[in-house]
Protein backbone atom coordinates (compact mmCIF):
# COMPACT_ATOMS: atom_id res chain seq x y z
CA UNK A 1 0.00 0.00 0.00
CA UNK A 2 1.90 3.56 -1.10
CA UNK A 3 -0.04 6.43 1.07
CA UNK A 4 0.94 10.08 -0.06
CA UNK A 5 0.26 13.10 1.80
CA UNK A 6 0.67 16.00 -0.52
CA UNK A 7 -1.35 18.86 -2.76
CA UNK A 8 -3.63 17.30 -5.63
CA UNK A 9 -2.52 18.25 -8.85
CA UNK A 10 -5.13 20.53 -10.77
CA UNK A 11 -6.06 16.71 -12.59
CA UNK A 12 -6.90 15.37 -9.05
CA UNK A 13 -8.77 18.26 -7.95
CA UNK A 14 -12.28 17.27 -9.10
CA UNK A 15 -11.93 13.87 -7.01
CA UNK A 16 -10.15 15.62 -4.09
CA UNK A 17 -13.76 17.30 -3.92
CA UNK A 18 -15.40 14.25 -4.02
CA UNK A 19 -13.70 13.56 -0.23
CA UNK A 20 -16.24 15.72 1.68
CA UNK A 21 -19.57 13.81 0.20
CA UNK A 22 -18.04 10.54 1.36
CA UNK A 23 -17.01 11.85 4.84
CA UNK A 24 -19.63 13.99 5.84
CA UNK A 25 -23.02 12.82 6.78
CA UNK A 26 -26.28 14.53 5.42
CA UNK A 27 -26.83 17.87 7.22
CA UNK A 28 -28.57 16.92 10.63
CA UNK A 29 -32.12 17.98 10.88
CA UNK A 30 -32.60 20.43 13.59
CA UNK A 31 -36.43 21.60 15.16
CA UNK A 32 -37.21 24.95 13.45
CA UNK A 33 -37.88 25.80 17.04
CA UNK A 34 -34.47 25.45 18.13
CA UNK A 35 -33.49 28.29 15.52
CA UNK A 36 -29.82 27.61 16.08
CA UNK A 37 -27.13 25.95 13.27
CA UNK A 38 -23.85 27.18 12.40
CA UNK A 39 -24.54 29.61 9.98
CA UNK A 40 -25.86 32.93 10.01
CA UNK A 41 -29.54 32.67 9.54
CA UNK A 42 -31.93 31.59 12.03
CA UNK A 43 -32.27 27.78 10.30
CA UNK A 44 -30.91 26.60 7.69
CA UNK A 45 -32.35 26.48 4.39
CA UNK A 46 -32.91 22.86 3.12
CA UNK A 47 -29.74 22.12 0.55
CA UNK A 48 -28.85 19.13 -0.83
CA UNK A 49 -25.18 18.42 -1.30
CA UNK A 50 -23.58 19.49 -3.83
CA UNK A 51 -23.76 17.38 -7.03
CA UNK A 52 -21.11 16.64 -10.13
CA UNK A 53 -21.34 19.20 -12.25
CA UNK A 54 -21.23 21.21 -8.52
CA UNK A 55 -17.77 19.83 -7.13
CA UNK A 56 -16.15 20.52 -10.55
CA UNK A 57 -16.94 24.18 -10.56
CA UNK A 58 -15.64 24.28 -6.99
CA UNK A 59 -12.73 22.27 -8.42
CA UNK A 60 -11.98 24.80 -11.11
CA UNK A 61 -12.27 27.68 -8.76
CA UNK A 62 -9.76 26.68 -6.42
CA UNK A 63 -7.08 25.88 -9.53
CA UNK A 64 -7.13 29.56 -9.95
CA UNK A 65 -7.15 31.09 -6.04
CA UNK A 66 -3.49 31.48 -5.43
CA UNK A 67 -4.94 31.76 -1.19
CA UNK A 68 -6.28 28.33 -1.55
CA UNK A 69 -3.83 25.61 -0.37
CA UNK A 70 -5.46 22.07 -0.80
CA UNK A 71 -3.59 18.85 0.28
CA UNK A 72 -4.92 15.27 -0.05
CA UNK A 73 -4.02 11.72 0.82
CA UNK A 74 -3.87 9.35 -1.40
CA UNK A 75 -3.65 5.47 -1.07
CA UNK A 76 -3.17 3.73 -3.93
CA UNK A 77 -3.61 6.29 -6.30
CA UNK A 78 -7.03 7.12 -4.47
CA UNK A 79 -7.73 10.36 -2.85
CA UNK A 80 -9.49 8.91 0.64
CA UNK A 81 -8.47 12.34 2.34
CA UNK A 82 -8.69 16.03 2.10
CA UNK A 83 -8.47 19.69 3.46
CA UNK A 84 -6.65 23.06 3.06
CA UNK A 85 -5.48 26.24 3.90
CA UNK A 86 -7.03 29.56 2.68
CA UNK A 87 -4.48 32.45 3.16
CA UNK A 88 -6.17 35.03 5.54
CA UNK A 89 -4.97 38.43 7.12
CA UNK A 90 -6.38 38.70 10.53
CA UNK A 91 -6.83 42.12 13.12
CA UNK A 92 -4.64 41.58 16.02
CA UNK A 93 -4.64 43.61 18.99
CA UNK A 94 -3.22 46.79 18.37
CA UNK A 95 -5.15 47.00 14.83
CA UNK A 96 -1.78 45.31 12.90
CA UNK A 97 -3.12 42.36 10.72
CA UNK A 98 -1.14 39.15 11.23
CA UNK A 99 -0.97 36.07 8.00
CA UNK A 100 -2.85 33.00 8.99
CA UNK A 101 -3.89 30.05 7.64
CA UNK A 102 -7.52 28.68 8.23
CA UNK A 103 -7.95 25.63 8.11
CA UNK A 104 -10.60 24.45 6.25
CA UNK A 105 -12.75 21.07 3.79
CA UNK A 106 -11.32 18.16 6.08
CA UNK A 107 -13.12 15.25 5.60
CA UNK A 108 -10.89 11.52 5.23
CA UNK A 109 -13.65 8.78 3.87
CA UNK A 110 -15.44 6.48 6.28
CA UNK A 111 -13.87 3.12 4.80
CA UNK A 112 -9.76 5.54 6.25
CA UNK A 113 -10.54 7.05 9.04
CA UNK A 114 -8.72 6.61 12.15
CA UNK A 115 -5.20 5.64 10.75
CA UNK A 116 -3.47 8.86 11.05
CA UNK A 117 -4.73 10.68 7.70
CA UNK A 118 -5.72 13.87 9.30
CA UNK A 119 -2.64 14.10 11.74
CA UNK A 120 -0.30 13.69 8.74
CA UNK A 121 -2.23 16.11 6.85
CA UNK A 122 -2.26 19.01 9.68
CA UNK A 123 1.22 18.14 10.11
CA UNK A 124 1.84 19.08 5.99
CA UNK A 125 -0.60 22.58 5.99
CA UNK A 126 1.45 23.82 9.31
CA UNK A 127 4.56 22.93 7.67
CA UNK A 128 3.50 24.90 4.34
CA UNK A 129 2.19 27.77 6.29
CA UNK A 130 5.35 28.20 8.13
CA UNK A 131 7.08 28.35 4.70
CA UNK A 132 4.34 30.68 3.53
CA UNK A 133 5.83 32.74 6.91
CA UNK A 134 2.17 32.43 8.38
CA UNK A 135 2.44 31.92 12.26
CA UNK A 136 -1.20 31.49 12.68
CA UNK A 137 -3.63 29.14 11.82
CA UNK A 138 -7.55 29.18 12.42
CA UNK A 139 -10.16 27.08 12.10
CA UNK A 140 -13.73 26.50 12.99
CA UNK A 141 -14.36 23.15 14.89
CA UNK A 142 -17.49 20.92 13.56
CA UNK A 143 -16.93 18.78 17.00
CA UNK A 144 -14.71 20.14 20.46
CA UNK A 145 -13.12 16.86 20.82
CA UNK A 146 -11.23 17.18 17.59
CA UNK A 147 -8.36 19.66 17.24
CA UNK A 148 -6.99 20.46 20.40
CA UNK A 149 -4.69 17.86 19.78
CA UNK A 150 -3.09 19.66 17.04
CA UNK A 151 -2.48 22.59 19.58
CA UNK A 152 -6.23 24.66 18.60
CA UNK A 153 -7.94 25.92 21.25
CA UNK A 154 -11.46 28.38 21.02
CA UNK A 155 -10.10 32.11 20.73
CA UNK A 156 -13.49 33.80 19.92
CA UNK A 157 -17.04 33.72 20.72
CA UNK A 158 -19.91 33.27 18.91
CA UNK A 159 -23.88 34.53 20.40
CA UNK A 160 -27.43 34.47 19.58
CA UNK A 161 -29.64 36.34 21.23
CA UNK A 162 -33.45 37.77 21.10
CA UNK A 163 -35.50 40.60 22.10
CA UNK A 164 -38.62 41.32 22.28
CA UNK A 165 -39.73 44.75 20.81
CA UNK A 166 -41.89 45.81 23.12
CA UNK A 167 -38.97 45.47 25.73
CA UNK A 168 -36.89 46.88 23.26
CA UNK A 169 -36.66 50.68 24.77
CA UNK A 170 -32.94 52.27 23.84
CA UNK A 171 -31.73 55.24 26.50
CA UNK A 172 -31.91 58.55 25.04
CA UNK A 173 -28.77 60.19 22.98
CA UNK A 174 -27.26 62.64 21.11
CA UNK A 175 -29.54 63.32 17.85
CA UNK A 176 -28.11 61.22 14.90
CA UNK A 177 -26.47 63.98 12.24
CA UNK A 178 -26.25 61.03 9.86
CA UNK A 179 -29.16 58.73 7.70
CA UNK A 180 -30.72 55.66 7.86
CA UNK A 181 -31.63 54.33 4.25
CA UNK A 182 -32.91 50.96 3.07
CA UNK A 183 -31.14 49.86 0.05
CA UNK A 184 -31.21 46.77 -2.38
CA UNK A 185 -28.33 44.55 -3.46
CA UNK A 186 -26.53 46.65 -5.77
CA UNK A 187 -26.02 49.33 -2.68
CA UNK A 188 -25.25 46.42 -0.27
CA UNK A 189 -22.22 45.13 -2.43
CA UNK A 190 -20.64 48.33 -2.53
CA UNK A 191 -21.15 49.85 1.10
CA UNK A 192 -19.64 46.43 2.66
CA UNK A 193 -16.26 46.53 1.84
CA UNK A 194 -15.87 49.84 2.89
CA UNK A 195 -17.81 49.38 6.26
CA UNK A 196 -16.15 46.12 6.49
CA UNK A 197 -12.42 47.28 6.15
CA UNK A 198 -13.09 50.39 8.96
CA UNK A 199 -14.28 48.09 11.38
CA UNK A 200 -11.97 45.34 11.12
CA UNK A 201 -8.74 48.07 11.44
CA UNK A 202 -9.94 48.44 15.21
CA UNK A 203 -11.81 44.72 15.87
CA UNK A 204 -9.34 42.50 16.90
CA UNK A 205 -9.93 38.74 15.22
CA UNK A 206 -12.07 40.48 12.31
CA UNK A 207 -10.54 38.70 8.80
CA UNK A 208 -9.42 40.49 5.69
CA UNK A 209 -12.51 39.09 3.02
CA UNK A 210 -11.54 37.13 0.40
CA UNK A 211 -11.81 38.45 -3.44
CA UNK A 212 -16.11 38.01 -4.17
CA UNK A 213 -16.66 38.14 -0.78
CA UNK A 214 -20.61 40.03 -0.78
CA UNK A 215 -21.04 38.70 -4.33
CA UNK A 216 -23.48 36.76 -3.34
CA UNK A 217 -25.87 39.35 -2.26
CA UNK A 218 -29.35 39.57 -3.90
CA UNK A 219 -32.70 41.21 -3.88
CA UNK A 220 -33.98 37.09 -4.61
CA UNK A 221 -36.11 35.24 -1.74
CA UNK A 222 -34.17 32.16 -0.63
CA UNK A 223 -37.60 29.58 0.30
CA UNK A 224 -39.49 30.60 3.09
CA UNK A 225 -36.83 32.87 4.52
CA UNK A 226 -37.92 36.05 2.04
CA UNK A 227 -35.40 38.15 0.12
CA UNK A 228 -32.20 39.85 2.75
CA UNK A 229 -32.41 43.12 2.87
CA UNK A 230 -29.86 46.00 3.58
CA UNK A 231 -30.36 48.88 5.88
CA UNK A 232 -27.07 51.40 5.28
CA UNK A 233 -26.59 54.44 7.40
CA UNK A 234 -24.53 57.12 6.42
CA UNK A 235 -22.23 59.92 8.41
CA UNK A 236 -22.81 63.53 7.58
CA UNK A 237 -20.49 63.79 4.58
CA UNK A 238 -22.83 60.85 3.15
CA UNK A 239 -20.32 58.17 3.74
CA UNK A 240 -21.54 54.34 5.17
CA UNK A 241 -20.34 53.80 8.34
CA UNK A 242 -22.74 51.22 8.87
CA UNK A 243 -24.80 48.48 7.43
CA UNK A 244 -26.99 45.38 8.12
CA UNK A 245 -28.68 42.21 6.28
CA UNK A 246 -31.43 41.29 7.69
CA UNK A 247 -34.96 38.83 6.97
CA UNK A 248 -37.90 38.74 7.62
CA UNK A 249 -39.08 34.84 7.16
CA UNK A 250 -41.78 33.29 6.77
CA UNK A 251 -42.91 31.15 9.64
CA UNK A 252 -45.02 27.75 10.47
CA UNK A 253 -45.61 28.42 13.71
CA UNK A 254 -47.63 31.16 15.35
CA UNK A 255 -44.89 32.13 18.06
CA UNK A 256 -41.64 32.41 15.42
CA UNK A 257 -44.27 34.84 13.56
CA UNK A 258 -43.44 38.62 13.41
CA UNK A 259 -39.67 38.06 13.75
CA UNK A 260 -36.76 40.19 12.36
CA UNK A 261 -33.16 38.53 11.91
CA UNK A 262 -30.42 40.26 11.61
CA UNK A 263 -27.98 38.30 9.99
CA UNK A 264 -25.05 40.84 10.07
CA UNK A 265 -24.48 43.97 11.36
CA UNK A 266 -21.30 45.71 11.22
CA UNK A 267 -20.54 49.27 12.49
CA UNK A 268 -17.45 51.29 12.00
CA UNK A 269 -18.62 54.08 15.63
CA UNK A 270 -21.18 53.66 18.03
CA UNK A 271 -23.51 57.03 16.52
CA UNK A 272 -24.15 54.15 13.74
CA UNK A 273 -24.70 51.50 15.52
CA UNK A 274 -27.05 52.78 17.39
CA UNK A 275 -28.99 54.39 14.83
CA UNK A 276 -29.00 50.95 12.88
CA UNK A 277 -30.20 48.87 16.07
CA UNK A 278 -32.74 51.69 16.86
CA UNK A 279 -34.62 50.74 13.49
CA UNK A 280 -34.23 46.94 13.54
CA UNK A 281 -35.55 46.34 16.72
CA UNK A 282 -38.35 48.85 16.26
CA UNK A 283 -39.42 47.40 12.72
CA UNK A 284 -43.64 47.58 12.81
CA UNK A 285 -45.13 44.73 12.33
CA UNK A 286 -42.66 42.50 14.20
CA UNK A 287 -42.81 40.82 17.46
CA UNK A 288 -38.95 39.76 18.03
CA UNK A 289 -35.54 40.67 17.69
CA UNK A 290 -33.21 36.96 16.31
CA UNK A 291 -29.78 38.16 15.90
CA UNK A 292 -27.37 34.70 15.82
CA UNK A 293 -23.72 35.22 15.08
CA UNK A 294 -22.81 38.30 17.59
CA UNK A 295 -20.42 39.44 19.61
CA UNK A 296 -20.46 38.18 23.34
CA UNK A 297 -19.82 41.36 24.43
CA UNK A 298 -22.53 43.09 22.47
CA UNK A 299 -22.80 46.85 23.49
CA UNK A 300 -26.56 47.25 22.32
CA UNK A 301 -27.47 45.45 25.89
CA UNK A 302 -26.16 48.94 27.08
CA UNK A 303 -28.52 51.01 25.49
CA UNK A 304 -31.12 48.70 26.40
CA UNK A 305 -33.60 50.77 29.45
CA UNK A 306 -33.40 47.46 30.59
CA UNK A 307 -30.71 45.20 29.75
CA UNK A 308 -32.22 42.28 30.76
CA UNK A 309 -34.67 42.14 27.93
CA UNK A 310 -31.71 41.03 25.43
CA UNK A 311 -31.40 37.24 26.14
CA UNK A 312 -28.74 34.91 25.41
CA UNK A 313 -30.12 31.47 23.59
CA UNK A 314 -26.73 30.29 22.57
CA UNK A 315 -23.59 31.03 23.02
CA UNK A 316 -20.54 28.55 21.29
CA UNK A 317 -16.72 29.11 20.42
CA UNK A 318 -16.49 30.42 16.93
CA UNK A 319 -12.73 30.12 15.49
CA UNK A 320 -10.03 28.48 16.94
CA UNK A 321 -6.35 29.56 17.09
CA UNK A 322 -3.24 27.73 16.86
CA UNK A 323 -0.08 29.41 17.31
CA UNK A 324 2.69 27.96 14.74
CA UNK A 325 5.74 29.99 15.32
CA UNK A 326 5.59 31.71 18.78
CA UNK A 327 8.20 34.93 18.40
CA UNK A 328 6.63 35.63 15.48
CA UNK A 329 2.93 35.96 16.35
CA UNK A 330 3.34 37.22 19.91
CA UNK A 331 5.86 40.50 18.00
CA UNK A 332 2.60 41.16 15.69
CA UNK A 333 0.40 42.56 18.79
CA UNK A 334 0.73 44.80 20.80
CA UNK A 335 0.11 44.17 24.49
CA UNK A 336 -2.59 45.88 27.00
CA UNK A 337 0.07 46.88 29.42
CA UNK A 338 3.82 47.26 29.16
CA UNK A 339 5.87 44.45 30.75
CA UNK A 340 8.02 41.30 30.94
CA UNK A 341 7.33 37.80 31.12
CA UNK A 342 8.96 34.63 30.57
CA UNK A 343 7.50 31.53 30.06
CA UNK A 344 8.03 28.10 28.83
CA UNK A 345 6.29 25.63 26.19
CA UNK A 346 7.07 21.85 26.26
CA UNK A 347 4.22 20.38 24.85
CA UNK A 348 4.50 21.21 20.86
CA UNK A 349 5.03 18.53 19.34
CA UNK A 350 3.79 19.33 15.42
CA UNK A 351 5.82 22.81 15.28
CA UNK A 352 8.95 21.91 18.04
CA UNK A 353 10.64 25.18 17.49
CA UNK A 354 7.95 26.35 20.02
CA UNK A 355 9.50 24.95 22.92
CA UNK A 356 11.49 26.69 25.21
CA UNK A 357 11.51 29.40 27.71
CA UNK A 358 10.54 33.01 26.25
CA UNK A 359 11.37 36.18 27.08
CA UNK A 360 8.37 38.31 25.74
CA UNK A 361 9.28 42.18 26.56
CA UNK A 362 7.35 45.23 25.31
CA UNK A 363 7.85 48.79 26.29
CA UNK A 364 6.76 52.29 23.82
CA UNK A 365 9.56 51.10 21.50
CA UNK A 366 9.06 47.77 20.54
CA UNK A 367 7.99 43.99 21.33
CA UNK A 368 10.21 41.42 21.45
CA UNK A 369 10.33 37.80 22.19
CA UNK A 370 13.46 35.82 22.30
CA UNK A 371 14.84 32.49 23.63
CA UNK A 372 15.93 32.85 27.19
CA UNK A 373 17.39 31.14 29.92
CA UNK A 374 16.11 33.07 32.89
CA UNK A 375 13.51 31.28 35.26
CA UNK A 376 10.39 30.90 33.38
CA UNK A 377 7.48 33.02 35.25
CA UNK A 378 5.03 30.20 34.54
CA UNK A 379 5.00 27.18 31.86
CA UNK A 380 1.77 27.13 29.44
CA UNK A 381 0.41 25.05 26.85
CA UNK A 382 0.80 25.71 23.29
CA UNK A 383 -3.29 25.71 23.03
CA UNK A 384 -3.54 28.25 26.05
CA UNK A 385 -1.20 30.57 24.08
CA UNK A 386 -3.12 30.09 20.94
CA UNK A 387 -6.06 30.64 23.00
CA UNK A 388 -4.78 33.70 24.71
CA UNK A 389 -3.63 35.45 21.71
CA UNK A 390 -6.38 37.48 20.44
CA UNK A 391 -7.05 38.46 24.00
CA UNK A 392 -10.86 37.46 24.86
CA UNK A 393 -10.05 34.35 27.14
CA UNK A 394 -9.42 34.19 30.92
CA UNK A 395 -5.72 33.49 31.87
CA UNK A 396 -7.11 32.50 35.59
CA UNK A 397 -9.97 29.86 34.04
CA UNK A 398 -6.77 28.31 31.88
CA UNK A 399 -4.73 28.20 35.11
CA UNK A 400 -7.48 26.32 36.81
CA UNK A 401 -8.14 24.13 33.99
CA UNK A 402 -4.48 23.37 34.72
CA UNK A 403 -2.77 24.54 31.31
CA UNK A 404 -0.81 27.78 33.03
CA UNK A 405 1.05 26.55 35.65
CA UNK A 406 2.65 29.53 37.78
CA UNK A 407 5.61 29.98 38.73
CA UNK A 408 6.17 33.53 40.67
CA UNK A 409 3.98 35.81 42.08
CA UNK A 410 1.92 37.57 40.14
CA UNK A 411 2.43 35.79 36.70
CA UNK A 412 -0.49 35.30 36.06
CA UNK A 413 -1.77 38.69 37.10
CA UNK A 414 0.67 39.89 34.65
CA UNK A 415 0.00 37.38 31.98
CA UNK A 416 -3.91 38.91 32.06
CA UNK A 417 -3.03 42.05 31.90
CA UNK A 418 -0.56 41.98 29.10
CA UNK A 419 -2.75 40.03 26.57
CA UNK A 420 -6.25 40.81 27.35
CA UNK A 421 -7.91 43.03 25.01
CA UNK A 422 -11.72 45.15 25.43
CA UNK A 423 -13.56 44.68 23.15
CA UNK A 424 -13.01 40.91 22.93
CA UNK A 425 -12.29 39.73 19.57
CA UNK A 426 -15.08 38.96 17.29
CA UNK A 427 -15.14 37.25 13.87
CA UNK A 428 -17.96 38.52 11.68
CA UNK A 429 -17.64 35.44 9.49
CA UNK A 430 -15.74 32.31 9.06
CA UNK A 431 -14.37 30.42 6.06
C1 LIG B 1 -12.66 14.03 11.63
C2 LIG B 1 -11.82 13.34 10.57
C3 LIG B 1 -11.35 14.37 9.55
C4 LIG B 1 -10.60 12.71 11.27
O1 LIG B 1 -9.76 12.11 10.29
P1 LIG B 1 -8.91 10.80 10.64
O2 LIG B 1 -7.97 10.57 9.52
O3 LIG B 1 -9.83 9.73 11.03
O4 LIG B 1 -8.11 11.30 11.93
P2 LIG B 1 -6.73 10.67 12.45
O5 LIG B 1 -6.75 9.20 12.26
O6 LIG B 1 -5.58 11.42 11.88
O7 LIG B 1 -6.86 10.98 13.96
C5 LIG B 1 -6.10 11.93 14.63
C6 LIG B 1 -6.54 11.94 16.06
O8 LIG B 1 -7.85 12.51 16.15
C7 LIG B 1 -8.76 11.59 16.79
N1 LIG B 1 -10.05 11.77 16.14
C8 LIG B 1 -10.30 11.67 14.85
N2 LIG B 1 -11.60 11.92 14.61
C9 LIG B 1 -12.17 12.18 15.80
C10 LIG B 1 -13.49 12.50 16.21
N3 LIG B 1 -14.48 12.63 15.34
N4 LIG B 1 -13.71 12.74 17.52
C11 LIG B 1 -12.71 12.62 18.42
N5 LIG B 1 -11.42 12.30 18.07
C12 LIG B 1 -11.17 12.10 16.78
C13 LIG B 1 -8.14 10.24 16.56
O9 LIG B 1 -8.56 9.33 17.55
C14 LIG B 1 -6.65 10.53 16.66
O10 LIG B 1 -6.28 10.66 18.01
P3 LIG B 1 -4.77 10.39 18.51
O11 LIG B 1 -3.87 11.30 17.74
O12 LIG B 1 -4.84 10.71 19.96
O13 LIG B 1 -4.53 8.93 18.21
C15 LIG B 1 -12.60 12.22 9.85
O14 LIG B 1 -12.98 11.27 10.77
C16 LIG B 1 -13.85 12.75 9.15
O15 LIG B 1 -13.76 13.10 8.01
N6 LIG B 1 -15.00 12.82 9.83
C17 LIG B 1 -16.24 13.29 9.23
C18 LIG B 1 -16.16 14.71 8.72
C19 LIG B 1 -15.73 15.69 9.75
O16 LIG B 1 -16.13 15.63 10.89
N7 LIG B 1 -14.85 16.60 9.34
C20 LIG B 1 -14.38 17.65 10.18
C21 LIG B 1 -14.70 18.90 9.51
S1 LIG B 1 -14.19 20.28 10.51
Amino acid sequence: MVTQVRPPRPDEMSAYYRVLPFANGLPSWEPENAAWHGGSEPWPPQRPPANTQRLEQLAEADINDASFHPVATFVDGMCVGASATISFAVTAPGGGTVRMAGVTATGVIATHRRRGYLRRMMQAMFDAALDRREPLAMLSASEGSIYGRFGFSPATYRTRWELARHEAALRPAEPDPGTLELVGATQAKQAWPKVHADVRACRVGELAPLPGRWDGLSDDTDGTNGPLRYLVHRDRHGEADGIANFRLPWSPTEDNAGTLVVEALEAANSTAYRALWSLLIDFDLTKSIVAPGRPRDEPLRWMLTNPRAMRVTRQTDNLWARVLDVPTALTQRTYLKHGELTFTIDDDQMCPANNGTWHLGTDEAAVTCVPTDKAADLTITLSALSSLYFGGMSAQQLACAGHIVPHADGALGKLTQMFRTDPEPHNSFGF
